[in-house]
């Protein structure tokens, strides 16, 4: 019986390779794309398709599958899509390149998944189990883990601290990439786009956001190796083992590269803010205050998760702090924290016709962070 056979599309079913010994591979159904990919890898020589026993889809930017192999081993095919203008939905040439410099950094390296395979359109890592997505979590330990948090921030450090040593890493600016695109948006992205980007453009120029945006832009210190794109789906951690210490691994390494150790930092303490936002409920009362009030999660236990990675982020020896978080420093953060919130919306912004209520209270505590003393109040 064969290990694997299409659902659909027009491909053969290729005869299985006898299994010279062990188990006999479950037989699964797979979709045509899955089989073109274990038939890509069968050819490239990583893993034989006779000996693959199930392989599972997970749809997002790019289509992803898990493998998993007869002598257990469960890997990770992340393939790249060709889109109809000819572009790619990521550039995993760079994600692989990036991957290895991450691990080969001192200390960093258990942070990673192993990479199996590298090339233009496929990235294979080791498949990472036994764990969850920070957001899954921090709802599974009651919408906030301060825990994770000292754990995530040390972690962060750690990499930050290892990076001002890499070499080969290219340069990147995402803030700059990012204020750019709000406040000068070519007009193809305006064109392709329904009006609830526009709106959003107008909403951040109405909020006075252009001139901090842009001096925050300007502040932009390549100095060590970022990660670039640091939130919850990129983010998994496993349970406090018994020293106390929850298991981080980082994936997706594409927006890698020399930057803003503060980035990272920002786009935390973002993520955190954002999926505490997700979760008010905007019917009840009309301003920020009486959404904070009637909070499911209290606001006073997001702030101490955050306060927690900070401070976790800034301990540790002073002679290789990347970027030590005086108040410029957290301000810096809490900019790079609104700029997530703005980056969250946007991505919302893309396919909505006006903006949903969770989009204007996004733009609202970014404001707040980018025009007032808040990020220090806040976050220190
Ligand atoms: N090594 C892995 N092990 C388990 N799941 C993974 C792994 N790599 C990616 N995933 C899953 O696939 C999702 C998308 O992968 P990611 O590399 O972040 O791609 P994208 O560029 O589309 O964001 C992740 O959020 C995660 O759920
Ligand atoms: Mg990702």
């Amino acid at each position: 019986m064969p290990a694997l056979s299409p659902t659909r599309g027009p491909q053969a079913v290729p005869a299985p390779t006898p299994v010279p010994s062990g188990p006999t591979p479950v037989p699964t159904r797979v979709s045509a794309d899955a089989l073109d990919l274990l038939t890509d890898l069968t050819a490239a020589g990583v893993l034989d398709l006779a000996a693959v026993t199930d392989v599972q889809m997970v749809h997002r930017r790019s289509a992803g599958y898990r493998i998993t192999l007869q002598d257990g081993r469960r890997w990770f095919a992340k393939r790249a899509q060709r889109r109809v203008d000819g572009t790619w939905s990521a550039d995993l040439t760079t994600e692989g390149a990036n991957h290895r410099v991450a691990l080969g950094l001192p200390g960093v390296r258990p942070l990673l998944p192993r990479l199996v395979h590298a090339r233009h359109d496929i990235l294979v890592t080791e498949c990472i189990d036994d764990h969850r997505h920070l957001d899954d979590h921090r709802a599974a330990a009651g919408g906030t883990d301060p825990v994770a948090a000292a754990a995530l921030g040390s972690v962060v450090r750690r990499l930050h601290a290892a990076g001002r040593r890499a070499t080969g890493a290219r340069p990147v600016n995402h803030a700059a990439a990012a204020v750019g695109t709000w406040l000068s948006p070519t007009p193809t992205l305006v064109a392709q786009h329904p009006a609830g980007f526009t709106e959003l453009t107008v909403r951040i120029r109405a909020a006075g956001l252009a001139a901090p945006l842009t001096r925050l832009a300007a502040g932009w210190r390549s100095i060590t190796f970022i990660h670039g794109d640091l939130k919850s789906d990129n983010l998994f951690l496993r349970a406090a083992d018994d020293d106390g210490h929850p298991a981080v691994r980082i994936i997706d390494w594409e927006t890698a590269g020399l930057g803003d150790p503060r980035w990272d930092v920002g786009s935390l303490i973002g993520n955190h803010l954002f999926s505490w936002l997700a979760g008010l409920d905007f019917r009840q009362g009309q301003t920020l205050a009486d959404w904070l009030a009637g909070a499911e999660v209290p606001w006073p236990r997001v702030q101490d998760e955050t306060r927690t990675l900070l401070w976790a982020y800034d301990a540790g020896p002073a002679d290789d702090h990347p970027a030590p978080l005086d108040a410029a420093g957290i301000t810096t953060v809490g900019g790079y924290a609104a700029v997530f919130l703005l980056q969250r919306v946007t991505a919302s912004a893309l396919t909505a016709p006006v903006l949903p209520p969770l989009a204007l209270a996004a733009v609202q505590v970014a404001a707040a962070l980018l025009t007032t003393d808040a990020a220090v109040e806040l976050l220190s």
